[in-house]
């Protein structure tokens, strides 16, 4: 089994609100056709969640009443963004279902503590491929928060037993410094050492690609525990089907080794 989490930069136009990119969407879901194989899907906000989530600061858990209001209408967002994506690959043969992470989820802090997996494991056990994405969720200390993508990706890696977990972002893969600023080099190898030169290196480098330092950090976790994790990028025609399928790909490969 494989769990794919795409960015949301590389769905939507991330600095257009409620903007997708349905040609990127349909390419993508044909190569997930192609592919055929056992996966579970899970793509990020972009120009959905973000916006409205930040307006509202879902993020930063309950301080006012009205937030009520803002986490709606950020989930909603989302399910509209899921439909679209559900809605392609279905018509790509893929047979996909589309699952709310707020239903199954509860966080604590901000990381997940409650996960209910019979659902999906049934889903998968049939042939199914579950369409999850980051989400407003609830949590036990600060009410609700947004869940990213990148966690959930890497959570269910681990707890399903994946074979591979692959990030597919909007830049080749982690580069020693912003890829879209600065002449930077490409990591092909990413470790808990690397990530800390890099933040010793360049406090900030790391996090201008969108979070890039946090996916990182959430990529590692699934590495710790065995799971084969690629950062590249997918809005390369033609990378996800081959990085499905267990070909080799440019990208950074991120690795837990115990000699660093
Ligand atoms: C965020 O998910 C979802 C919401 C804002 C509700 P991600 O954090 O995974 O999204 P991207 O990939 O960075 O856009």
């Amino acid at each position: 089994m494989i769990v794919l989490k795409l960015g949301g930069s590389v769905i939507t136009v991330k600095d257009k609100p409620m903007t997708p990119r349905p040609e990127t969407i349909r390419r993508l879901a044909g190569e997930i056709a192609e592919a055929d194989v056992k996966l579970i899907l899970i793509h990020g906000g972009g120009s959905y969640g973000h916006p409205v989530a930040s307006r509202y600061g879902i993020k930063g858990g309950y301080s006012s009443e009205n937030q009520l209001q803002g986490l709606a209408e950020t989930h909603q967002a989302m399910v509209k963004l899921n439909t679209l994506i559900v809605e392609a690959l279905i018509k790509a043969g893929v047979p996909a279902i589309g699952v709310p992470p707020s239903s199954l989820i509860i966080t604590t802090d901000g990381r997940i503590t409650e996960l209910e997996l019979q659902a999906l494991r049934g889903m998968l056990k049939i042939g199914l491929t579950p369409v999850l994405y980051g989400d407003a969720v609830l949590d036990t200390m600060l009410g609700f928060t947004i869940l990213s993508g990148d966690q959930l990706a890497s959570r269910l890696a681990v707890e399903l037993g994946a074979e591979r977990l692959i990030y597919g972002v909007d830049v080749d893969g982690v580069y020693t410094k912003d890829p879209k600023r600065d002449e930077a080099e490409l990591l092909e190898r990413v470790t808990p050492k690397t990530l800390r030169e890099l933040e010793a290196a360049s406090p900030t480098a790391v996090d201008v690609t969108g979070g890039m330092r946090a996916k990182i950090e959430e990529a590692l976790r699934a590495a710790e525990r065995g799971v084969e994790v690629v950062i590249l990028n997918a809005m390369r025609e033609g990378i996800i089907l081959k990085a499905l399928r267990g070909e080799s790909v440019r990208g950074s490969w991120v690795v837990a080794d115990a000699d660093d």
